[in-house]
């Protein structure tokens, strides 16, 4: 550290799977998502609602150019399984409705816990998806949600906005990327 502050003393490790509450607390403190953050982000969400269609077919629109995320929509003969992608669209419209609630509650941790793991522990025949995919994902969903608030928001509730998401996405990546790693005691 080079402002002679001294870190605070961690205690012992957890598993972030026995109090996910306390792992997102955590993040949110190393990412400096506070108060006025989720305010913005409230403040956001009638924007993000009204285009959360649009916000969901871009991403989904994606994954479809490319063959490596494209293979998890696509049925046995090679084309999009369009009620699955219905479907999909329709888990992903619900994550972005919550998320803009920004009530990071026990109960939306655990959700979003359970999302990590129907990405990352998949029996089916494609696999999991891979992390790196996750990732770009995020990417993809900032892009959107900037843009967004670019043409809707003031120049000022648009970066005050932007900033808060990328704080809440990145925040919720790290929770998604629990199902990737092997359990292990985090401080
Ligand atoms: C920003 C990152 C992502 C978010 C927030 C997200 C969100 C979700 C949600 C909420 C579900 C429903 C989970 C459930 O039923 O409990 C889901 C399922 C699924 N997602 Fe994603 N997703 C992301 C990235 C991706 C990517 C990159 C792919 C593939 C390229 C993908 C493919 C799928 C598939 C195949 C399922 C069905 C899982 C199964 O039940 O087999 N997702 N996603």
């Amino acid at each position: 550290m080079t402002d002679g502050a001294t870190p605070a003393a961690s205690g012992p490790g957890y598993l972030p799977g026995t109090d996910m509450p306390r792992f997102i607390r955590d993040m949110m403190a190393f990412v400096g998502l506070g108060d006025d953050d989720l305010a913005a982000i409230r403040r956001s969400a009638p924007v993000v609602l009204r285009h959360e269609q649009r916000l969901t077919a871009t991403l989904y629109d994606h994954f479809l150019t490319f063959a490596r995320s494209a293979k998890f929509f696509l049925r046995e003969d090679g084309e999009v399984d369009a009620a699955r992608l219905e479907r999909r669209k329709h888990s992903l419209g619900r994550w972005l409705r919550e998320s803009a609630e920004a009530a990071l509650t026990h109960e939306f941790s655990y959700y979003l816990l359970s999302v990590g793991l129907a990405h990352g522990h998949r029996s089916q025949a494609t696999g999991a998806i891979p992390p790196h995919l996750m990732i770009g994902a995020m990417s993809l969903a900032q892009t959107a949600l900037a843009g967004v608030f670019e043409s809707e928001l003031s120049h000022e509730d648009a970066a005050a906005a932007a900033v808060a998401w990328n704080k809440l996405l990145l925040v919720q990546l790290s929770v998604l990327m629990l199902a990737y790693l092997p359990p292990r005691p985090v401080l």
